[in-house]
């Protein structure tokens, strides 16, 4: 439902949801405690604060933004990437509950252990083993690489809406049966029937239309393949999600909360992250990379252990 629009700096949004008239109005309740003389606002932290809202609140911006800013937010990781690239997995991560290590990683894959590991969850419902198998919403693509190395299957392809990205990982990652490709979530670029596993890690929740995402897998999947969809919801949220499912045509054939394996490994994950921010990120953009990374005391940190947020992976098949 569309809400009347919302006034930053003077500037009308229509913006859909609250989440971005919190962000606003918390920024007009700043202003005007400066105004009573409380502590100076300044554009510095304006700017961080208004960098580090529309990371936390991604999903809820108007429709017409998201694209545009996961190919900004792309291309600014790249360009200002060293030569040692630090990161290549861009979900919250999963850990085991009693053991946080649940599988066993190359050396030059320890790093990156809880990212790597969350793309271990949301195939092991499939023997991906000389299987055709699409992601969408690849990132960076060290869970593709993750997957295509250690799942063997015939043919994996990485499509992502960034052109940055793309190049990137089409750059780094380097096995015979991966590739990477730009294209729409909503638009997928593939003839009907062309994948035996469509794979989604962490990035549902930012297409703008989900229905035509789910109805494009849908299309591309084989009558006997499996969508196997991992990603957060609001708690409200997720009933509808398995309506929206089961609407477009699928059944969910197995499927985990794994919101506390998340929490997990945004814990023992947080002090790597915050020294990898810390080294690399300048200040202004701090308090967005803590939100993104989900460091503790983060809003997204908080949404997951207040259980405003929740986590699942869903095993699903065509509907007979
Ligand atoms: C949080 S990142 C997760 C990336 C990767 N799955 C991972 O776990 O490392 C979300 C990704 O979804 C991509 N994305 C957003 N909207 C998209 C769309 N409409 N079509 C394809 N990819 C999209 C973004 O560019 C970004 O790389």
């Amino acid at each position: 439902m569309m809400k009347s629009p919302a006034t930053a700096g003077g500037i009308n949004i229509a913006v859909r949801g609250s989440h971005v008239e919190t962000v606003l109005g918390t920024l007009n309740q700043q202003r005007a405690t400066a105004m009573r003389g409380g502590p100076r606002v300044t554009s510095g932290s304006v700017k961080e604060f208004v960098l580090k809202s529309m990371v936390e609140n991604y999903a809820e911006l108007p429709r017409i933004l998201r694209r545009p800013l996961w190919r900004f937010w792309h291309s600014w990781i790249i360009a200002r990437e060293k030569r040692d690239v630090a990161m290549t997995c861009m979900n919250y991560g999963y850990a085991g509950l009693d053991t946080p290590e649940t599988v066993d990683l190359l050396p030059e894959e320890e790093n990156e252990r809880y990212g790597l590991q969350m793309y271990h969850q949301a195939a092991s419902w499939v023997q991906l083993e000389g299987k055709d198998v699409l992601e969408v919403g690849s990132g960076r693509g060290g869970g593709a690489a993750y997957l295509a190395r250690h799942q063997k299957p015939a043919s994996y392809v990485g499509l992502d809406i960034s052109e940055p990205a793309i190049r990137f990982c089409n750059d780094h990652h380097r096995f015979d049966n991966l590739r990477f490709v730009t294209g729409d979530a909503e638009a997928l670029p593939f003839e009907n029937d062309r994948f035996d596993a469509v794979v989604n890690v962490e990035s549902s929740r930012c297409y703008p239309h989900i229905l035509r995402f789910f109805a494009e897998v849908k299309r591309v999947l084989k009558p006997e393949g499996t969508f196997l969809l991992t990603d957060m919801r609001w708690k409200t949220d997720v009933r509808q999600l398995r309506q929206q499912l089961v609407e477009s045509g699928f059944a969910i054939a197995d499927e985990k909360e794994i919101q506390q394996n998340v929490i997990r490994a945004l814990d023992v994950d947080d002090e790597r992250k915050r020294q990898l921010i810390r080294r690399r990120i300048p200040k202004l953009f701090t308090a967005a990379f803590n939100e993104f990374a989900g460091v503790r005391g983060s809003g997204r940190y908080t949404s997951f252990d207040s259980g405003k947020m929740d986590y699942w992976s869903f095993k699903l098949v065509h509907a007979s």
